[in-house]
């Protein structure tokens, strides 16, 4: 199964009424550790990285990995630039091989956040790739480095987005955030319900670790066909690690390069069975 585009898995999800996980990685050992848990349940997949993470996993030497990681995969596997800020490294994910790409305006006034959407949906049509958007802002930052604030989704200009853009996959904030909640995410499932009613196109949802079974199982209901995973991968890694020492498992290097996969693996098979995208990888 090649590398495949994003809005195809994305658009059966939505048919389906499952969603899609798409997880965070950082090296190949996450990638490993992830595709084993899609090869497994045999499920579609999106591998990503986020712009802010490239200074310590450098894109020319993971975007390959990531690519070929993919290609060799025997399930369909997206790879995603995720909240990409510059048209230079956007333009470099592409250059890579990425099959989509997120340009992230979510700061950015509306307009301009469209318009800025809108020239970028250009240069990935020229890849052949995927674009997604964020509308209303997600709270926290991809690397914790700040403390955004939620700022809601308005229905009214999600439709006004979709209908000015041309785009694949469409990020919505209903008080969702990324990294660890400090308090219980309470999501504003009323928020996504219309905007649900008023666009066609798959909706996202980002900032995916911390929030309940139950609440991602009403996402989709609601429309979320992509969900992106990744505190939860680094957390799962780090504590498959630490059990492992605990444990005496680690003799050398390549027992810590096992429980590294170990972690990543179990963290992407618990979000597979949640996100109803087990067995989909064929179903047409
Ligand atoms: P989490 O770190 O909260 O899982 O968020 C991931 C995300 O949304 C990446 O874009």
């Amino acid at each position: 199964m090649p590398l495949v585009n994003m809005s195809d898995l994305l658009w059966r999800a939505k048919e389906g009424r499952y969603a899609v996980g798409s997880f965070s990685v950082a090296n190949m050992e996450m990638v490993k550790g992830i595709l084993r848990a899609v090869e497994e349940t045999e499920s579609p997949a999106i591998i990503q990285i986020a712009e802010v993470r490239l200074k310590n996993s450098p894109i020319e030497l993971i975007g390959p990995l990531m690519v070929a990681a993919a290609e060799n995969s025997e399930m369909p596997v997206a790879v995603h630039f995720d909240h990409g800020k510059t048209v230079e490294k956007i333009t470099q994910a592409l250059d890579i091989g990425f099959s989509s790409v997120m340009f992230d305006g979510s700061h950015l006034p509306f307009e301009e956040n469209m318009m800025q959407c809108a020239e970028i949906a250009v240069t990935a049509a020229q890849y052949g790739a995927d674009i997604e958007c964020e509308i209303g802002c997600v709270g926290g930052s991809e690397d914790g480095s700040e403390d955004i604030a939620v700022n809601c989704s308005d229905p009214a200009q999600a439709a006004e987005f979709c209908e000015k853009v041309e785009m694949d996959a469409l990020a919505v904030a209903i008080g969702n955030a990324h990294g660890n909640y400090k308090e219980e995410p309470k999501l504003r499932f009323d928020i996504l319900e219309k905007i649900r009613d008023s666009v066609e196109v798959p909706l996202v949802l980002h900032g995916g670790t911390g929030i309940s079974e139950e609440d991602f199982r009403k996402c989709i209901e609601l429309g979320i066909c992509k969900i992106n995973i990744a505190t939860a991968t680094f957390d799962s890694v780090e504590k498959a690690v630490r059990d492992a020492y605990a444990e005496s498992r680690i003799k050398g290097y390549y027992d810590l390069q096992t429980a590294e996969e170990e972690g990543a693996y179990q963290n992407a098979m618990k979000h597979i069975k949640i996100f109803g995208c087990a067995g989909k990888a064929y179903d047409d």
